[in-house]
């Protein structure tokens, strides 16, 4: 173990929080509940937090640029009007800064091909035909891990879609740290949980809720109006039984659960409390109220993200400003890194 290191103060570590999502366009009610309305909530808490739009994971698939730009500035506006506030948090575009597509290539030195090999994500993604996909998206979670090491994070909210990714994100760090004998990178916290860790399909509640999914009723768009929203919570699938009062009572029923769920992260309660209320009353009552609190909760998001795209210069400001904050902090851990492996 080299005692300089961990003395040295970019290895001591402090209770910091990144997490990003990909700018390419169809943001779900998936991503709001199970990932971004938990990064508004971090940043009241004891964290530091740092919150980035991963635009070089975006063009592991093509991307048209025009659209790219578009979506990226979106989903910024979209983490503002959901109440992530750049003076609580920083804010950025990855590409803006390169630390991350540096220390990304040392961890591909790092990471083995057999631990890629075995990402279920890359061979969904890349299903049939994975020998035409990019290397970029097979590398991805080596980028990934980089993105959260760069800062020296030590919590990660996500979905539980990335817990996979995440374990990765470790195994790195401590191979790293193996390899070099440090004590360099911290290993990584996932934060998954709450009733909303895993958003089902509305038409499917054994399938993700994904952009991806052919069929657009099967998610709530970010950018869906109080009517779509409406007549997709109509049609979601259900059984024909009443709610049960206790959570027990779910089992089984994968529709019936997704719903309960929803509502529960959408009203932030406990699916327990939820039941309570709503337990013995059938779908044709309880949809109602689901789609009352969807709109309460998006409508509001919507208008506000509306607002801000209105205003793209003051919105770069806050991205550029957010872009030297995390280069700040990225800067001297990639440089402590090189010095670690051997960079003159
Ligand atoms: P992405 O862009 O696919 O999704 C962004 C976040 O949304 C969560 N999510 C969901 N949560 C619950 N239910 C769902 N149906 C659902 N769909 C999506 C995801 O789990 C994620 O938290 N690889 C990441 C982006 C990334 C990243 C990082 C995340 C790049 N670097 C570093 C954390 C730290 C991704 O593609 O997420």
């Amino acid at each position: 173990m080299d005692s300089v290191l961990q003395n040295d103060s970019v290895g001591q570590f402090k209770k910091r929080v990144f997490s990003g999502v990909q700018p390419s366009g169809g943001l779900t009610l998936g991503n709001y509940l199970g990932a971004i309305k938990r990064f508004v909530q971090m940043q009241d808490d004891d964290y530091e937090t740092i919150y980035c739009v991963v635009d070089l994971h975006a063009i592991t698939v093509w991307q048209n640029p025009k659209v790219l730009r578009q979506n990226t500035r979106e989903l910024a506006a979209f983490f503002i009007a959901s109440g992530l506030d750049p003076s609580k948090s920083t804010l950025f575009t990855q590409s803006a800064v390169p630390e991350h597509a540096q220390l990304g290539w040392v961890f591909n030195c790092v990471a083995r091909m057999g631990w890629m090999q075995r990402m279920t994500q890359f061979k969904d993604k890349a299903g049939k035909n994975a020998q035409n996909a990019s290397l970029g998206l097979f590398g991805y979670p080596a980028l990934m891990a980089a993105d959260i090491l760069a800062y020296h994070a030590t919590h990660v909210p996500v979905g539980d879609d990335q817990k996979q990714h995440l374990e990765l994100t470790r195994d790195i760090a401590i191979k790293f740290n193996h390899d070099y004998e440090v004590n360099f990178f911290p290993v990584t916290e996932p934060v998954i949980g709450g009733p909303a860790a895993r958003v089902m399909s509305l038409r499917d509640g054994t399938k993700k809720m994904s952009k991806s999914d052919p069929s657009d009723l099967s998610r709530i768009n970010m950018t869906d109006d109080a009517d779509m929203i409406a007549n997709k919570i109509r049609k979601a699938k259900t059984d024909q039984h009443a709610l049960p009062s206790e959570p027990e009572g779910l089992e089984g029923r994968a529709e019936a659960q997704n719903l309960v769920s929803i509502y529960a992260a959408l009203a932030d309660e406990s699916i327990e409390s939820v039941l309570r209320d709503v337990g013995g009353r059938q779908f044709s009552d309880f949809k109602p109220m689901l789609v009352e609190r969807a709109t309460e909760v998006l409508s509001p998001i919507s208008n506000k993200m509306n607002l801000i795209m209105k205003d793209i210069p003051e919105l770069d400001k806050i991205l550029d400003n957010g872009a030297s904050k995390a280069k700040s902090i990225a800067e001297p851990i990639l440089q402590k890194t090189f010095d670690i492996i051997g960079m003159r």
